[in-house]
């Protein structure tokens, strides 16, 4: 079956005893699209990985990839995914070229090619230096290498990868980015991470999960201006004035508040002898230049004035933020979040856009769903009880 769509998850659902870790769960990756899988931790990310690339079955819904089912043909799947899973499982008495050489063999790939395949990996995950060293003496980075040249080995079509960047250096994640974003040209990759920054770098389009579910999916500017908002900083000197006496923290805020664009104003610590202050506005408007005839009319010295170039981070915690909140025993209003107004224009990006998800597991509502697939219920419980990075060494 030849199609676009290379990974699919429908409505995928996953228990582990009475958690559910996965709530029905679907999207869509393309050809040649590197997207980002973003969540906080235990959201699901993981899991969703381990249901596509074969390791574990869901307890209800259904994956393909590369048009296989994940069920129907497992080994199929296999073949067309590279996946370097969270904590990659190495031999590490081995060195790295046989263990390289012996992940090869297990993929069925014959002496000459696989010459010809080490040099592309050793080149494209930097391992030249480390060929002939034993895994077990090398950095975390370097092993994080060595288990993306695993993946690499068989030239898959498709890559699957669990935080490949964890725990690397400023230039070795650099390195990846940039080689990540090549082979995304003529490869699918499904990325996940937590650095904000990385998706941006490296992934046109992100889906975001929050407790099982998936809460945004699509292009990243998409999904900013779905939540609407824009916050900046403004600061003010509090000792001298272009014009007149410095002004007052309260004058400052009181002006700031009057501005018709600005939704939320607050003052922000600050080290320094100024005011600062942080504007909430909507993505539709710009109001630096409405922030800088403000300080030139009002006389203040303008010290620094900047539009949120992160703001994908309060997307993010805009997005997630009852996670955090639940696990400490908080309402997630309560949460220090930059959405002290609520968003008029508030129309979700997400194709379930969940962001109202909040009501407790219920463990009745899944039932039905679990009645879809019967045969992955057995398998998946064995799985929930074993140490599934154990298995995943057995089997990777
Ligand atoms: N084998 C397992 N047995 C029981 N619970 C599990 C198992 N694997 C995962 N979970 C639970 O399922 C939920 C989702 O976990 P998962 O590892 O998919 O999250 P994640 O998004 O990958 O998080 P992280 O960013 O920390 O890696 C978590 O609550 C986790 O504790
Ligand atoms: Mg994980």
């Amino acid at each position: 079956m030849t199609t676009d769509v290379m990974i699919e998850a429908k409505s995928l659902g996953k228990r582990f005893g009475y958690l559910k870790a996965l709530d029905k769960v679907s999207f869509q990756v393309r050809r040649g699209e590197v997207v980002g899988f973003l969540g906080p931790n235990g959201a699901g990310k993981s899991t969703t990985m381990r249901i596509l690339t074969c390791f574990i079955a869901p307890t209800s819904g259904s994956a393909t990839v590369h048009g296989i089912d994940v069920f129907e043909d497992p080994l199929a799947v296999r073949e067309k995914i590279g996946y370097l899973p969270q904590r990659a499982p190495l031999y590490t008495d081995m060195t790295v070229w046989d263990y390289l050489e012996f992940t090869s063999r297990i993929r069925g790939i014959d002496a000459a090619s696989f010459t010809n395949r080490l040099k592309q990996v050793v080149e494209v995950c930097g391992l030249a230096q480390v060929l002939g060293k034993d895994i077990g003496t090398l950095s975390h980075g370097y092993r994080q290498r060595v288990g993306l040249g695993q993946a690499l080995i068989h030239d898959p079509p498709i890559l699957i990868l669990d935080e490949p960047t964890a725990d690397l250096d400023p230039n070795e994640k650099a390195e990846l980015l940039k080689y990540i974003k090549r082979i995304g040209k003529d490869r699918t990759i499904l990325l996940s991470t937590h650095n904000l920054h990385e998706v941006e770098e490296a992934c046109a389009r992100a889906i975001i999960v929050s407790k099982g579910r998936v809460v945004a999916d699509g292009v990243l500017d998409d999904i900013r201006a779905g939540q609407g908002q824009v916050r900046y900083t403004i600061t003010i000197d509090e000792q001298q004035a272009l014009r007149g006496s410095a002004p007052k923290a309260a004058q400052v805020l009181a002006a700031l508040k009057a501005l018709k664009e600005a939704r939320g104003v607050r003052e922000l610590p600050t080290d320094e002898r100024a005011h600062r202050f942080e504007v909430l506005s909507s993505d539709r408007v710009d109001l630096r230049a409405e922030l800088f005839k403000l300080a030139f009319e009002q006389g203040w010295l303008l010290l620094e004035l900047r539009r949120d170039a992160q703001s994908l981070d309060m997307v993010f915690r805009n997005l997630t933020k009852g996670d955090e909140a639940k696990d400490r025993g908080r309402k997630p209003e309560e949460e220090p979040v930059d959405d002290r107004e609520s968003d008029p224009g508030d129309d979700e990006s997400g194709d379930d856009a969940a962001a109202g998800d909040d009501e407790p597991d219920d463990d009745d509502d899944d039932d039905d769903d679990e009645s879809d697939d019967d045969e992955s219920d057995d398998d998946d419980d064995e799985d929930s009880e074993s140490d599934d990075d154990d298995d995943e060494k057995e089997r990777g």
